[in-house]
């Protein structure tokens, strides 16, 4: 089965990208509700013919639970949510309890969850949500090998960056993820599945990809009729 990770909130997809080339066996799937940021990134997947990269407009709320079947994804990344920042917006932050629940239970029993925020604030509230699920291995430097738009800003403007690494059950193997999350740039890949090498999936990772497209095209059509 080819693993199936997820980024919420891609934005302009530089991660989705990044870490598609990196792990060509699974596929990437990002969701993200700005339209624009979609239809760039399709044009850029459709273009390069990068087939194991799935560029999805909805609203994650939305999207997820329809999309994936229980247990299917081995990796959810979250990097830099929206803060929403006045308490009257609160509600509209990504992550809250039930939708991490749903999140949860749709992780695959050695699956992982990523979090990476340079919003203090957010990262504590996020953390301890992330935590009363979940079995956390912190982390200093971002173990996927891939940057997003808002982590390579934070780099060039030297602002410090927070993350935490999370288990759905206690990690078997602790010495692959700690490595690589003690080491710039390490690949969480291996952590993740064996037959990251492999070159064997890449049909059906096309036909996954395609298969995923052609739901995504209904839900598109449903949930956001400009898109379609
Ligand atoms: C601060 S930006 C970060 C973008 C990107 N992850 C990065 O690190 O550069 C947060 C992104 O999440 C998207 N977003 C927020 N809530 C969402 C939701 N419920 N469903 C889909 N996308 C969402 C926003 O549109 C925005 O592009």
């Amino acid at each position: 089965m080819t693993p199936i990770e997820l980024e919420i909130g891609m934005g302009r997809a530089h991660f989705l990208f990044e870490r598609a080339s990196i792990v060509p066996t699974h596929q990437v799937v990002g969701i993200e509700y700005k339209e624009r940021w979609v239809k760039q990134a399709l044009r850029k997947q459709q273009r390069e013919q990068i087939y194991n990269v799935t560029p999805i407009h909805g609203d994650a709320w939305e999207v997820v639970p329809q999309l994936f079947a229980p247990e299917s994804l081995s990796l959810i990344i979250l990097n830099f949510p929206d803060p929403w920042w006045k308490k009257r917006h609160h509600k509209r932050r990504v992550l809250n309890e039930n939708f991490l629940e749903i999140l949860v239970s749709l992780l695959k029993p050695d699956g992982q969850f990523f979090f990476q925020s340079d919003v203090l604030e957010l990262f504590e509230i996020y953390s301890k949500l992330l935590e009363s699920k979940l079995k956390k291995l912190p982390c200093e430097e971002n173990p996927l090998g891939a940057k997003s738009h808002r982590e390579k800003k934070c780099e060039e403007f030297e602002k410090p960056v927070y993350r935490i690494l999370l288990f759905k059950n206690n990690p078997l193997n602790q010495r692959l993820a700690s490595s690589s999350c003690s080491s710039v740039g390490g690949n969480l890949s291996s952590g993740i599945s064996s037959d990251t090498t492999s070159k064997s999936s890449s049909k059906s990772n096309k036909w996954l990809s395609l298969a995923l497209s052609s739901s995504v095209k209904c839900l598109v059509a449903s949930l956001a009729p400009t898109c379609a």
